[in-house]
């Protein structure tokens, strides 16, 4: 395993790590038939910490967090939640988990706060307390307004949203979202990247599942990249991008003589590749910062005039090409 540990603060600067984590699994393994879906996941997610699990279709991620949860009974590993053993008989554990499923679970017939009212007492919550508690979640997802109205007339988006409201509800130490913006709405998207934000900085741990890149970035303090059933590398995303080697493309938009400007910036140091294209320039360097002032005297020397500086940083979705040899999308 390509796995890679690290004593930094996460990229984001938000706790974790502090005390006991608020989950720690090891070991997972599910086989079904002769498919082995999940085969040795483990990983901890502290206090307030984000924890995303990214990989591509099948990769075995809800049958991770299935097992997790207590909802799938797993044929090897251990799970622990604030330090307390979970398993699918287990009540007490559980309890200290909220879950948001791939598939919707809401009553269509009901409006949100009745959906809300009874899954509450489902938790065996009721009276003031569980009023209030309703008034928060809602504000979390961004639904006050749309309270009293029948779940049958929601859009995708908002349905999901209440889900979520549902999984907090009871006030879990963990919250686990199994790809929550697949089929949404983009103002519903939003609403649940930004709940979720909110969330990790008031102090939950949150296990968050996708196969969109862009979404483990923004939201992740660390990353696990899941594929056939095991996590082929996990930390932050500096941590993930260095595995691909520290590179940078510098795409510079020009005009001149292009070709004599390629040939000067060859034979700077550090330069990895330079390619002509129309238009500009793409140099490929360990690091854009450094090497832009002799990029640019380069082409200034070769008569080259430069219009426009893009530089691209290797992402999440590099770091899966270059692990795995094949694109995390389908
Ligand atoms: N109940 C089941 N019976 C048989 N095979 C299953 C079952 N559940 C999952 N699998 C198989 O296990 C593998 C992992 O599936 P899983 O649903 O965990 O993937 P995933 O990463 O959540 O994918 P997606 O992004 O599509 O939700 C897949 O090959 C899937 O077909
Ligand atoms: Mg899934």
């Amino acid at each position: 395993m390509a796995a890679i540990t690290s004593d930094a603060a996460p990229a984001t600067g938000r706790p974790h790590g502090d005390g006991a984590p608020v989950l720690h699994c090891e070991g997972l393994k599910k086989r079904f038939g002769s498919r082995q879906a999940v085969d040795g996941v483990g990983f901890d997610i502290g206090p307030g910490e984000t924890y995303g699990l990214l990989g591509p279709n099948g990769a075995g991620k809800t049958t991770t967090i299935s097992m997790i949860c207590g909802i799938l009974a797993r044929d090897a590993g251990e799970v622990f939640v604030d330090g307390e053993r979970l398993d699918v008989g287990t009540t007490r554990a559980k309890r200290l988990v909220g879950i948001v499923p791939q598939d919707l679970a809401i009553y269509p017939d009901l409006t949100a706060l009745e959906n809300l009212d009874y899954f509450g007492r489902f938790y065996g919550m009721g009276g003031a307390a569980l009023k209030g508690r309703i008034r928060e979640v809602l504000d979390v997802v961004q639904l006050t307004d749309r309270q009293r109205d029948r779940t049958a007339g929601y859009s995708g988006g908002m349905k999901r949203r209440l889900n979520i409201a549902i999984g907090l509800l009871h006030n879990p130490r963990l919250l686990v979202l199994d790809e929550p913006t697949v089929g949404v709405d983009p103002q519903s998207r939003n609403a649940i990247l930004s709940s979720v934000e909110t969330l990790g900085q008031e102090g939950i741990g949150i296990l968050y599942t996708t196969h969109y890149m862009e979404e483990a970035e923004r939201l992740c303090d660390r990353v696990g990249i899941v594929d056939q059933g095991r996590i082929i590398a996990e930390g932050t995303r500096p941590e993930l991008v260095q595995l691909v080697g520290q590179t940078d493309k510098v795409s510079l938009g020009a005009t001149g003589s292009l070709q004599a400007a390629a040939e000067a910036m060859r034979a700077l140091e550090g330069v990895q590749e330079v390619t002509s294209r129309e238009g500009g320039l793409d140099v490929i360097v360990p690091d854009a910062s450094t090497a832009l002032p002799a990029l640019l005297a380069a082409a200034a020397a070769t008569g080259t005039s430069v219009r426009s500086v893009e530089v691209v940083e290797p992402d999440l979705e590099a770091v899966f090409l270059h692990l795995t040899g094949k694109a995390l999308r389908d």
